[in-house]
């Protein structure tokens, strides 16, 4: 069976095609960066119009590349929320005609549940039950999951997002959208021990909070300032290798008290924060000190991708009858999903 996937609830066109049995035959993944960049964040309507120039070259394209054609195709799988109205339905309106025409399904996929499944595409796939911790732009959760649909929220973030705390400190150190990546490359040079930063949270239940962290941060950048308000290269190295310690510290407690507290033996890496270096390494370190084995999808499958929608589309095909829908979800809560069967 072959599942086109097709992610666009943000900024990221994102095609796949996942053939049962093979894997991921061909991808592509189209970034908006350079479109939002001068505005310092997402422009909803922008996003939406360059969705709609992308989507149908990037699905011929990954079919030529899968050497395929639109009649090879099984299921059409799209993302149909959480996200942008206007991103959503230009992925769920091209997809649902196109599986229309083909007299094929069209399978409406949990953006989340894409990130959460991802790590079962790699070759080292995990077995169920795990917990995952789900980082991204925005969310933060902690969930253990017991199989496709079976999740249970154990664990959130009650403020900010990680990756919009990532992103909010990286503006405040004057480095473009989107800032995560570019903050995690400007710590590695920095000295994680030089600004003792706040911890919120950190020993005390599974919930998380990062707007106190990103407060501090942004009085540590004022009082560090020259007299014409600059700040020195060194200073802006330490202020992020500071924040992300205090942001991989704080994640890794609450993975290990999740550990503990749920008995799971598997922890699940998933979403865009997921791709940081110094966090991957941490959870790895906290696996062998606990005896968990720890699973991490490869960066690019981390962040948003058409794949990760694809294989969420695959999982969820038998529950999906009749002609296609649009369906699209600005918000959805993800422990409303149910399993397939
Ligand atoms: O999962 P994702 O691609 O999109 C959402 O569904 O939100 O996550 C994007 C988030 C952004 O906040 C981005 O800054 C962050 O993930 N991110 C990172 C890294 N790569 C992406 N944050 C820290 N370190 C990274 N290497
Ligand atoms: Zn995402």
């Amino acid at each position: 069976m072959r599942v086109l996937g097709v992610e666009t609830s943000c900024d990221e066109t994102g095609v796949a095609l996942y053939e049962a049995g093979a894997g991921i035959r061909a991808e592509r993944l189209a970034s908006q960066i350079d479109l939002h960049a001068a505005y310092g964040g997402v422009v909803p309507e922008l996003a939406s119009r360059d969705h709609i120039a992308k989507l149908l070259p990037m699905i011929e394209t990954v079919l030529a590349e899968a050497k395929l054609t639109l009649r090879d195709l099984d299921a059409i799988a799209y993302t149909a929320g959480p996200g942008l109205i206007g991103a959503l339905l230009v992925g769920g309106s091209l997809s649902s005609s196109l599986a229309y025409a083909l007299k094929i399904p069209a399978i409406p996929v949990h953006h989340l549940e894409g990130h959460l499944l991802a790590c079962m595409l790699e070759e080292s796939a995990p077995e169920f039950p795990f917990l995952a911790l789900l980082v991204s732009g925005g969310h933060s959760q902690l969930i253990d999951v017991a199989g496709v649909g079976r999740y249970r929220i154990i664990g959130e973030t009650l403020d900010d997002a990680a990756g919009e705390a990532f992103d909010k400190v990286a503006r405040l150190l004057g480095l473009p959208y989107p800032g995560g990546p570019q903050l995690a490359a400007l710590a590695e040079g920095g000295d994680p021990r030089r600004f003792a930063l706040p911890r919120p949270l950190k020993n005390q239940g599974l919930d998380m909070s990062f707007s106190g962290l990103k407060t501090a941060v942004h009085l540590t950048i004022d009082s560090c300032r020259g007299a014409h308000g600059e700040l020195a290269d060194a200073v802006r190295a330490d202020v992020a290798a500071s924040f992300q310690a205090a942001v991989v510290d704080t994640l890794t407690a609450k993975c290990r008290r999740a550990l503990e507290t749920t008995g799971l033996t598997r922890l699940v890496i998933a979403g865009g924060v997921g791709a940081n270096r110094a966090l991957r390494a941490s959870l790895s370190e906290l696996g062998r000190l606990v005896g968990a084995r720890v699973y991490y999808p490869r960066p690019a499958l981390c962040t948003d991708n058409g794949a990760m929608i694809a294989y969420a589309g695959w999982c969820r095909r038998a529950a999906v009858t009749g002609a296609p829908r649009i369906v699209a979800k600005p918000r959805w809560p993800l422990d409303e999903l149910t399993p397939p069967e």
